[in-house]
C-alpha cells in the first residue's frame, strides 16, 4: 500500500470511527428522552384514567372482540378517560369485570380491541409498572397496569410508534451524515494528501531520469534537477528535492571532472601517437635506406640495423593502433557503408591462410550475400585481428573456420572459432581490455602487444554491437554480434 493510501485509509477509518460513535451515543440519549417523554405521558395517562370516577350506568359492557362498533360515538362517550390522546388504550374493569377495551382512533372513533390484542395486555402484571407489550396488528405499546382506588384494575398503553419513528427518522439521517463526512473526508484527505505528496513525486522522476542516463562514461549533458518550486526547504517535501539537487549537483561536477581527465589523457594518448608517428618513421626510412645502400657494414652492425628497422615497424602498427584506439574512445565518426561481409570475409581468410599455410581454414558463409551498414576498414580490422589471434595463438594444423550467420532480427553474427587450447579462464574475463595478453614473455617476442581484441571490441562497439567469446578445450569462439542496420546509431561513440 502506498503511503498516500495508507493515509487516506486512516483518515476515512478515524472519521468513520469518531462520527459512529457521536452518532451511537446521540441516538441512545435520544432514545432514552423519547421514551422517558412516553413513559411520562403514559403515567399522566394511567393516572387519568385511575382516578376518574367510575359510573356503572356510564358503561356498556362490551366483550373484546365482540362486532366491532366502529363509528358509534356514542358508545364511546365515558368509556375513554377525558383527555386521553389518540390510540391510547384503556381497559377498564370494574368489579373484575370487564368494561371496556378500546381506544379512539386519529379519526375519533372508538375501537374495540381484538381478543389477541386483548389477551396480550391482559396479561401485563397489576404491579403499576411500565412493560413493553406487542399488540397484534397494533405494534409495540409501552403499558402499565394499576387498581384504581376503589381496586379495579385499569390497563393504559400507548404505541411506541412515533418515538421509534422518530428514532428511526434521527439514525437514518445519521446514517446518511456519517456516509457523506467519511466522503468527504476521503475525497479531501485524497486531495490534500495528493497535493502535498505531488513533490516527492516529481523528486522520484527526477531520480529515475538521472538513473536512466548512462553516466558511465562519455560526455554527460546538464542533469535534470527537480523543479525549483517544489524545493522549498520549509516543507519536508521540499528538503528531499533540495537535497537531491544539491547531489546531483555534485555529480555533474564530478562527472564533468571524470570527463574532463579522460578527454585529456585521450587527447595526449593521441597527440603522442601522432607525434611518433614521423620520428619512427625517419627511423625505419633511414634503417632500409642504410640496408638498401649495398653498402657493407660490420656484420653486428647489420643485425643491430634489420632489429632497428623490425622493432620500428613493430612499433608504428603498435603507434598506429594506440591512435585508432583514441580516435575511437574520441567517437570519431565512423564510415556508413553498405558493407558486404561475405567478400570481406573470402578476402580475410585468403589473407589468413596466405600467412598461415600450416593451419587449416574454412569458410562457413550463406549463399546470398550478407551486407550490414557500417565502416567496412574497420570491420576488416575486426575480422583481420581475430583471424591473425586464431593464427598466432594456436598451433599449426589448428582448424579455425569464420562463419556468417544472419539474425532473424536483421542483424549479423561474425564468428571465429579454432579447436586450438582453451583459453585460460582468468585470461578470458580480461581478454578484452588493453595490453591484455596470455604468455607475455613468448608473446612479446612475437610481436604481440595485446591490443588487437581490445581494438576490435572497440569498433564493434561504435557500430552498436557486441564481441564474446566462449572457450573450452574442444573449441575456442569469438562472436560478433552486429544489429540490424538502423537499429542503433553507428556512434560518434563515447
Ligand atoms: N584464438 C585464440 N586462441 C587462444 N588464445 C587467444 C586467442 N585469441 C586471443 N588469445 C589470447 O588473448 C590475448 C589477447 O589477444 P589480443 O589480440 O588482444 O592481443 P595479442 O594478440 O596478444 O596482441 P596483438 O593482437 O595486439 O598483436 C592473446 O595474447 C592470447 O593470449
Ligand atoms: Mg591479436
Amino acid at each position: 500500500m502506498t503511503l498516500r493510501h495508507r493515509l487516506v485509509t486512516l483518515i476515512v477509518t478515524v472519521v468513520l470511527l469518531v462520527s459512529t460513535t457521536i452518532a451511537i451515543v446521540l441516538a441512545l440519549a435520544l432514545r432514552a428522552n423519547l421514551y422517558g417523554q412516553l413513559d411520562g405521558e403514559l403515567r399522566l395517562a394511567s393516572n387519568r384514567a385511575v382516578s376518574r370516577p367510575l359510573l356503572e350506568s356510564g358503561f356498556n359492557r362490551t366483550e373484546p372482540d365482540s362486532k366491532p362498533d366502529q363509528g358509534d360515538d356514542d358508545s364511546a362517550a365515558g368509556r375513554i378517560p377525558l383527555g386521553q390522546a389518540a390510540g391510547t388504550i384503556t381497559i377498564t374493569y370494574f368489579t373484575s369485570v370487564l368494561v371496556d377495551a378500546g381506544y379512539i382512533d386519529e379519526s375519533g372513533t372508538y375501537q374495540t380491541l381484538t381478543l389477541e390484542q386483548f389477551e396480550a395486555l391482559d396479561a401485563l402484571p397489576n404491579d403499576g409498572r411500565i412493560a413493553a407489550v406487542k399488540v397484534p396488528d397494533l405494534g409495540t405499546f409501552h403499558a402499565i397496569s394499576q387498581d384504581n382506588r376503589s381496586g379495579n384494575r385499569t390497563i393504559t398503553a400507548m404505541s411506541t410508534a412515533s418515538a421509534s419513528d422518530s428514532l428511526r427518522v434521527f439514525v437514518g439521517v445519521e446514517a446518511v451524515l456519517i456516509v457523506v463526512a467519511v466522503g468527504a473526508a476521503g475525497w479531501a484527505g485524497t486531495f490534500f494528501i495528493r497535493r502535498a505528496l505531488r513533490p516527492l513525486d516529481a523528486v522520484a522522476a527526477t531520480a529515475t531520469q538521472v538513473s536512466e542516463l548512462p553516466l558511465a562514461q562519455g560526455e554527460v549533458a546538464e542533469l535534470v534537477r527537480v523543479p525549483q518550486d517544489l524545493t522549498d526547504e520549509s516543507t519536508e517535501v521540499g528538503k528531499v528535492g533540495a537535497a537531491l539537487n544539491r547531489m546531483l549537483g555534485h555529480v555533474q561536477g564530478a562527472l564533468a571532472a571524470r570527463h574532463e581527465s579522460e578527454t585529456q589523457v585521450r587527447q595526449f594518448v593521441a597527440d603522442a601517437s601522432h607525434e611518433l608517428r614521423t620520428p619512427l618513421a625517419s627511423i625505419r626510412g633511414y634503417a632500409e635506406l642504410v640496408r638498401r645502400s649495398g653498402e657493407t657494414v660490420p656484420e653486428g652492425a647489420g643485425q643491430a640495423l634489420g632489429r632497428i628497422e623490425s622493432e620500428s615497424i613493430r612499433m608504428s602498427g603498435l603507434v598506429e593502433d594506440l591512435l585508432l584506439l583514441a580516435h575511437l574512445d574520441a567517437g570519431r565518426e565512423l564510415a556508413h557503408d553498405t558493407v558486404d561481409l561475405s567478400m570481406l570475409s573470402i578476402m580475410t581468410l585468403s589473407d589468413a591462410h596466405a600467412a598461415g599455410p600450416n593451419h587449416v581454414w574454412n569458410l562457413d558463409i550463406p549463399e546470398e550475400p550478407c551486407e550490414v551498414i557500417g565502416d567496412e576498414a574497420r570491420l576488416q580490422q575486426v575480422l583481420v585481428n581475430l583471424l591473425a589471434n586464431s593464427r598466432v595463438h594456436t598451433p599449426e594444423g589448428t582448424e579455425v573456420t569464420l562463419a556468417l550467420t544472419p539474425q532473424d532480427d536483421g542483424g549479423m553474427v561474425i564468428s571465429v572459432s579454432n579447436n586450438g587450447p582453451e583459453i585460460p579462464a582468468e585470461l578470458r574475463s580480461s581478454l578484452f581490455q588493453r595490453f591484455s595478453r596470455g604468455d607475455t614473455s613468448r608473446n612479446r617476442t612475437g610481436g604481440s602487444t595485446g591490443l588487437g581484441l581490445a581494438i576490435a571490441q572497440a569498433i564493434v562497439t561504435a557500430h552498436g554491437g557486441r564481441i564474446t567469446v566462449e572457450s573450452s578445450p574442444e573449441q575456442t569462439t569469438f562472436s560478433v554480434v552486429l544489429p540490424p542496420a538502423g537499429s542503433v546509431p553507428i556512434a560518434k561513440g563515447p
